[in-house]
């Protein structure tokens, strides 16, 4: 595989760097079910996860791959960062990147702010753990090793629906749809959808039931109430569930063999009904527990760890 220094995107991986991580994810699911959850792979390796949004699964599954893998990991969250008494971005990253750690993982509101740390940091891989509404490349592995499950991604058509202008996850996966030939559909009323939606060539649909039929997979995504700026986007919660959330009603319409995937946090009753949420379909659970695992080997990819 070319190596990896740092993993902004998905837009930077071609089909069979994405292929060895997923591989060598899978090898991790193994390690995280044994009693002892532990490899020495990290060793010796130092890894900051520097997260200016909240994040339960992300930095979470950050924290414990590197920690099963053996690394040193240091966990800072901006509520408690120098950036509250005005220290700038780069400060932040520059004093970070002195103290010499392996790798660097960054969430942040900004669009393209792990690229710009890049060019001023040396020696420290970079790692988007999701940048403002841009990407999120190790949910979008998380997702593709899930979907092995169903026999791989190749010719599946995912349907993804909700909150699609803010969605860092959507955006990842158009990207990733077009590079290994899996179908995305977006769906949403118009208030949440990107402008000029059309120049990413897949098919867009207002009506949630017209999309069901020939869906391999319901993805579904929170609204991001954190990141609109009004309250324009739809009447009430009760009409946006009738209108685009998941219940068991439209899934049945689906089929039994549809899977139903959410990158989390849920926000029950709006965009996913319980029963689905909790179904034989769903395979949440399922994603975060690949989360790790995809996490892991993102991880021991950029420490050079897979040469061993
Ligand atoms: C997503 C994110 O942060 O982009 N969550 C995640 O990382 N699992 C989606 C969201 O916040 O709704």
């Amino acid at each position: 595989m070319k190596p990896l220094q740092h993993l902004f995107g998905i837009a930077q991986l071609d089909p069979d760097q994405i292929d060895y991580l997923l591989n060598m994810s899978e090898s991790f699911i193994e390690l995280s079910r044994r009693p002892i959850k532990k490899a020495p792979t990290l060793r010796g390796k130092t890894v900051i996860n520097l997260f200016f949004e909240n994040s339960t699964r992300t930095r979470t599954s950050f924290e414990i791959a590197g920690k099963r893998l053996s690394a040193d990991v240091i966990n800072i969250s901006a509520s408690t960062s120098a950036t509250k008494k005005g220290e700038t971005l780069l400060d932040t990253g520059q004093t970070l990147a002195a103290m010499q750690p392996h790798v660097l993982v960054i969430r942040h509101s900004i669009a393209g702010t792990c690229e710009f740390l890049a060019e001023y940091l040396t020696g420290t891989s970079i790692v988007n753990a999701g940048d403002g509404a841009h990407e999120h490349p190790t949910q979008i592995l998380t997702d593709l090793l899930t979907l092995r499950g169903l026999g791989g991604h190749a010719g599946r058509t995912m349907t993804i629906v909700g909150d699609i202008s803010h969605s860092r996850v959507a955006r990842s996966h158009l990207i990733a749809a077009k590079k290994l030939g899996y179908k995305v559909r977006l769906v949403a009323p118009k208030t949440l959808l990107p402008s000029q939606v059309e120049r990413y060539g897949c098919e867009v649909f207002y009506d949630f039931d017209a999309a069901i039929p020939g869906s391999d997979v319901l993805y579904m995504l929170r609204v991001q109430t954190e990141r609109l700026t009004s309250n324009c986007c739809f009447p009430s919660i009760r009409e946006y569930h009738e209108a685009y959330g998941l219940n068991a009603k439209r899934l049945a319409k689906a089929g039994n063999d549809c899977l139903v995937m959410h990158p989390g946090p849920m926000n029950r009753g709006v965009e996913i009904s319980t029963d689905v949420a909790d179904g034989m379909q769903s395979r949440i659970l399922d994603q975060v527990e690949h989360g790790v695992a995809v996490r892991m080997a993102v991880l021991t990819a950029l420490c050079g760890g897979d040469e061993a």
